[in-house]
C-alpha cells in the first residue's frame, strides 16, 4: 500500500517536521518549500544513495559540483535563452493562465471556456545581474538545469582524471525554473534539486569490435536507474518506463525514456526521471570550429564565443580502411536526469501506510456505528430536500448538491459495512465535497478519530538507508534512574555509527507510534530485565515484532539490519 492521497502526505510532512511551506509567517511564497529536521535527513539520504550508486559503485564515473551562476553564453549556446519556454494562453473568462499543452480539447482546464488568447512564449529562466550595475551586459541566470555545468567542464574532467570513453560525470545541485503551473506539493517547484549524469561515449562510427554503442548504453542506463528506485523500496507496479513518442522528442535526442511513478491523486503517472540519448548535440553546441556539415546536421548556429573544441582524442581508434591509428571527435552523451526533491516525494508517497494494529471491541465501535446510521438518515433527508428544491429551481448556492450527498452516503455505507477495517476511510468520507454542510458528520469524525488513535497507526515504511532516524532508544520507566542512565549510554555508544535519538517524553506505545510515523526502522527499549542481564528489546517497525538482543551485540545487530 502507498499513500491514499497527496493530502495525507502533506499533512504528515508538516506535522512531523519533514517539509514546511517557505516563509509561512508572511503568508508564504507560491510553491516554495523548506525541508525541516527530518526532511533534510531524508533528502540527503536520497542524494547519498544516488551518489553511492552512480559514483562509488561504478568504475567509470566522476563527481562534479559546478556553480549555479554561469556565463550567460552557456545559456545562449545551449539553446535555453531562445527556446527554454512554455507556450501559455490566458483564459479571458476565469483569468487563469494555462500551459497551451495542458488545455483539454482546446478548452481552459480551470473553467472549460474556449475564450482563450493565442499562445505566447514565456521564458522559464530566472534572470539576475552580476555586479553592481543592472544592465543587459551583466545579465546572468539561475541555472535551470545542472547539466550545462557538466558539459562546460567536459574537457577539464576528462583531462584532469585522464579518462577514456566511455565515462560519466555526476552532479547534484539546485536548479531554478520560473514554472507557470507549479504545484502538487514538491512535485513541481520553482527551486528544486537535480541529480544528473552526463555519460560520454563513442559515436557509432568510432566503435571498436566488442564495444557497446550508444543505444545499448542508453538501454543499460534506463535499466540501472529503474532498478535503483526499486532497490530503495518503490514497488515495481508503481514504476514504469515510458519511451517518448517521436513528437515529444527534442530534435537532438535520438531516444528518451521517462521513468514514471504512480503518484496518488491527480498527479497519477508522472515523470521522476528522463534518460535521454542526446548524441553529440551539447558538446558540439559549446565548441568552436565545428564543421558546417555538423552544424547543419544538429541544427546549431556557429559558436563564435567558445574558446575550446570539446572533443576527445581516441588513441585506440584504428581506421578500418587505412589502418591509421587515432581519431579526434566530439563524444555522444547519454543523460539520466533525475529530480532529488521529486524522488524524495515519491519515496514518501510510497512509504506512507495506514494500518489497523488492533481489533476494537463491538461495544467500542457502537458510538461510531450509531453516528454513521444517524448521519446517513440525515443525508437521506437532505437528498429529498435538495431534490425538491432543485425541481422548484430553489437550490441555494451553499447547499450540497444531490450528487455530492449521494456520494457521501455511499462512502459512509461502505465504511459501515466494513468496520473495523474501514476505520481509516471514515475520515476520507467526512472530507468529501459537501460533507462540511452535514452537521452530524462531526460526531462521526470524533468517534472515528478516537478509535483511529487507539487502533491504527501511520507508518512510513522507508528503506532503512533512507530513513531520517535509524534507531530510537527509550527507557521503559523515566523515573527509574538506572534504566534512564543505561538508555542514554546506549544512545551515546550507538552514535555516530548510526543516527539515533533518545526519547522519554511519553509511554512506550505512544513513542513507538511516533517513530513509526517518521519511518524509524528500529526502537530499542531498556527495561528492568536489561539491568539484570544486559539485554534490550529491539522492535522492528514493519513487523512490530520484538527481539531481545545483548547490548554488546547491539551495534553489529543494527548496522547489519540497516543495510
Ligand atoms: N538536463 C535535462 C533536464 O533538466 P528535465 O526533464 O527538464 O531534464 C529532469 O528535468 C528532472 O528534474 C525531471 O525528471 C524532474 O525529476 C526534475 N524537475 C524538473 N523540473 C522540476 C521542477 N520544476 N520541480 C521539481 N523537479 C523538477
Amino acid at each position: 500500500m502507498a499513500a491514499p492521497s497527496m493530502e495525507r502526505v502533506v499533512s504528515l510532512c508538516k506535522r512531523r517536521g519533514f517539509i514546511f511551506a517557505n516563509s509561512e509567517i508572511y503568508g508564504g511564497i507560491a510553491s516554495t518549500w523548506d525541508y525541516g529536521p527530518l526532511g533534510v535527513e531524508l533528502k540527503n539520504n536520497v542524494m547519498r544513495a544516488w551518489w553511492s550508486s552512480v559514483v562509488y559503485e561504478r568504475d567509470d564515473m566522476e563527481g562534479l559540483d559546478a556553480a549555479i551562476l554561469m556565463n550567460r553564453l552557456v545559456w545562449r549556446y545551449s539553446g535555453h535563452e531562445a527556446t527554454f519556454s512554455d507556450p501559455l494562453v490566458d483564459c479571458r473568462e476565469c483569468k487563469s493562465r494555462q500551459r497551451a499543452d495542458h488545455l483539454k480539447d482546446g478548452k481552459c482546464p480551470n473553467c472549460g471556456s474556449s475564450n482563450l488568447t493565442e499562445p505566447r512564449n514565456f521564458n522559464l529562466m530566472f534572470k539576475t545581474t552580476v555586479g553592481p550595475v543592472e544592465s543587459e551586459e551583466n545579465v546572468a541566470y539561475l541555472r535551470p538545469e545542472t547539466a550545462q555545468g557538466i558539459f562546460a567542464n567536459f574537457a577539464n574532467v576528462q583531462q584532469a582524471m585522464r579518462r577514456k570513453l566511455p565515462f560519466g560525470v555526476a552532479q547534484i545541485g539546485k536548479a531554478f525554473r520560473n514554472e507557470i503551473t507549479p504545484g502538487n506539493f514538491t512535485f513541481r517547484t520553482r527551486e528544486f534539486e537535480q541529480m544528473e549524469i552526463e555519460y560520454f561515449c563513442k559515436p557509432p562510427k568510432y566503435l571498436q569490435p566488442g564495444e557497446k554503442n550508444d543505444v545499448k548504453l542508453h538501454e543499460e542506463w534506463v535499466e540501472q536507474r529503474f532498478n535503483w528506485y526499486v532497490a530503495l523500496g518503490i514497488a515495481p507496479e508503481r514504476l514504469r518506463k515510458r519511451a517518448q513518442t517521436p513528437e515529444e522528442l527534442a530534435h537532438y535526442a535520438k531516444a528518451t525514456v521517462d521513468i514514471e511513478y504512480l503518484f496518488p491523486g491527480s498527479l497519477s503517472w508522472s515523470e521522476l526521471e528522463g534518460v535521454a540519448n542526446r548524441q553529440d548535440y551539447d558538446l558540439t553546441a559549446h565548441s568552436k570550429e565545428v564543421s558546417d556539415e555538423d552544424l547543419a546536421r544538429l541544427r546549431l548556429q556557429k559558436n563564435a564565443d567558445s574558446t575550446t573544441k570539446l572533443d576527445y582524442f581516441d588513441d585506440q581508434y584504428v581506421d578500418p580502411e587505412t589502418g591509421k591509428k587515432g581519431a579526434r571527435y566530439i563524444p555522444y552523451v547519454i543523460e539520466p536526469s533525475a529530480g532529488a526533491t521529486r524522488a524524495t516525494l515519491a519515496f514518501l508517497c510510497e512509504a506512507y501506510n495506514e494500518e489497523l494494529v488492533g481489533e476494537p471491541k463491538e461495544e467500542e465501535l457502537a458510538p461510531l456505528r450509531s453516528g454513521l446510521a444517524a448521519a446517513r438518515k440525515n443525508i437521506d433527508k437532505k437528498i429529498a430536500e435538495a431534490e425538491k428544491a432543485a425541481a422548484k429551481g430553489e437550490l441555494k448556492a451553499d447547499m450540497p448538491t444531490v450528487a455530492q450527498l449521494r456520494a457521501i452516503n455511499e462512502a459512509l455505507a461502505s465504511c459501515e459495512a466494513e468496520l473495523p477495517q474501514s476505520l481509516l476511510a471514515v475520515e476520507d468520507a467526512c472530507d468529501l465535497p459537501g460533507a462540511d454542510r452535514v452537521e452530524l458528520l462531526k460526531k462521526v469524525r470524533q468517534a472515528a478519530a478516537k478509535l483511529c488513535d487507539e487502533y491504527t497507526r501511520v507508518v512510513l515504511k522507508l528503506h532503512p538507508r533512507l530513513a531520517p532516524i535509524k534507531v530510537a532508544v527509550f527507557p521503559l520507566k523515566k523515573n527509574e534512574p538506572r534504566i534512564v542512565e543505561m538508555a542514554k549510554r546506549i544512545k551515546r555508544d550507538l552514535q555516530p555509527a548510526v543516527r539515533v535519538v533518545y526519547d522519554d517524553s511519553a509511554g512506550i506505545g505512544k513513542l513507538y507510534r511516533r517513530q513509526d510515523e517518521i519511518g524509524t526502522p528500529f526502537c530499542v527499549t531498556v527495561d528492568f530485565q536489561s539491568l539484570e542481564d544486559d539485554t534490550v528489546t529491539v522492535r522492528d517497525r514493519d513487523s512490530m515484532l520484538q527481539e531481545r538482543v545483548a547490548i554488546s551485540q547491539l551495534e553489529s545487530y543494527l548496522t547489519q539490519r540497516l543495510k
